[in-house]
């Protein structure tokens, strides 16, 4: 099967790597959007902000099957201080890329957040009430309820998320491994729990999920449930590093602008039956997330 995608938010961690995930495939054609104009050698690369309808007459020109719609401002910290833009790009930017899809018949996967739930409890289920603590997951939420609004044809995925960035930034795992690497101290919560799934794991899951044209949220991430200590010993194990130089701290210790919640895992049980990809838990994540790297799949995000 061939498919035609477009993603959005394409030069960001996860938009990069679907791009190159995706584009792997010859017989895909993957159309790269983003507010600056991507460059990847085997996409069709097309500057687009969301919150600029007339950027959006690309997705009717275009009719993809599938759009997958990562484009979001994801720092949590900034959304706090700037609401405003932070209800442009994740709230009304969503909006304009439903309305877009469903104007053109296109199906559309959502990327959401566990950010939407307070974590007071974690494993949250699909059907459980969202109740966000901060202006990020507030406006993600408010995002969530327009593609429910202006789309009829998509999926909601919740998630959390880490892999390998095309950009010169660093996700949580990439932050953690490189103090490690540099034998520096590593600050880690054994507070915050969370799910996290390696992107790529994810990109499987997400073509899965156009394929059987499932409607709804559904809680894409990793299988298990750990703390930012447990993750930071877990990739120190699995790149064979110094697990001494992690240090356990709280989240209670440091002054953050957003509120952050305490557990934020996902349920995934009802992803795990439902779609055949292996949703991977955390020491068998790493282990890819290290392959990628030895298999030259990294050279090839950052430089293909
Ligand atoms: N990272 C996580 O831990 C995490 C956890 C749960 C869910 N998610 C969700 O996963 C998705 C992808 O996250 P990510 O970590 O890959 O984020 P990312 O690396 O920040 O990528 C987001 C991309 O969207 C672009 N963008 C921002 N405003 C735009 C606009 N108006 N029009 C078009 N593109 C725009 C950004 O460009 P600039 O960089 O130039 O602004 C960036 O390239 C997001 O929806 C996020 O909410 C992420």
């Amino acid at each position: 099967m061939s498919y035609k995608i477009l993603i959005t938010g394409a030069n960001g961690m996860l938009g990069s790597n679907l791009c190159t995930q995706y584009s792997k495939d010859k017989k895909n054609i993957v159309i790269a959007t983003d507010i600056k104009k991507p460059d990847f050698t085997k996409c069709l690369n097309l500057k687009m902000d969301i919150t600029n309808k007339e950027d959006l007459n690309i997705i009717e020109k275009e009719r993809p099957n599938l759009i997958i719609h990562c484009a979001a401002l994801v720092n949590v910290d900034y959304c706090e201080e700037y609401e405003k833009e932070a209800e442009k790009i994740n709230s009304i930017g969503t909006k304009n890329i439903a309305e877009a899809a469903k104007k053109s018949g296109c199906y559309l996967v959502h990327i959401s957040t566990d950010a939407i739930f307070d974590g007071n409890r974690g494993n949250y289920k699909e059907e459980e009430n969202p109740n966000p603590i901060n202006i990020y997951g507030k406006t993600k939420l408010d995002a969530e309820k327009n593609v429910e609004k202006f789309c009829s044809d998509y999926a909601i995925v919740r998630t959390n998320i880490y892999g390998w960035n095309r950009e010169e930034k660093f996700s949580l795992a990439e932050w953690m491994l490189d103090k490690l690497e540099k034998e520096e101290e590593l600050p880690a919560f054994n507070d915050v729990m969370f799910s996290p799934i390696l992107v790529n794991n994810l990109g499987e899951a997400i073509l899965e999920i156009y394929k059987i044209k499932y409607n709804g949220i559904l809680h894409v991430a990793g299988s298990e449930a750990c703390s930012k200590l447990e993750f930071a010993k877990a990739i120190a194990k699995v790149f064979g590093l110094k697990k001494e130089l992690i240090k356990q701290t709280s989240v209670e210790d440091i002054n953050l602008k957003a509120k952050r919640s305490k557990n934020m895992s996902l349920n995934v049980e009802k992803a795990k039956k439902m779609l055949k990809t292996r949703i991977l838990n955390v020491e068998e994540g790493l282990k890819q997330f290290k392959k990628l790297k030895e298999e030259g799949f990294v050279e090839e995000l950052k430089n293909g």
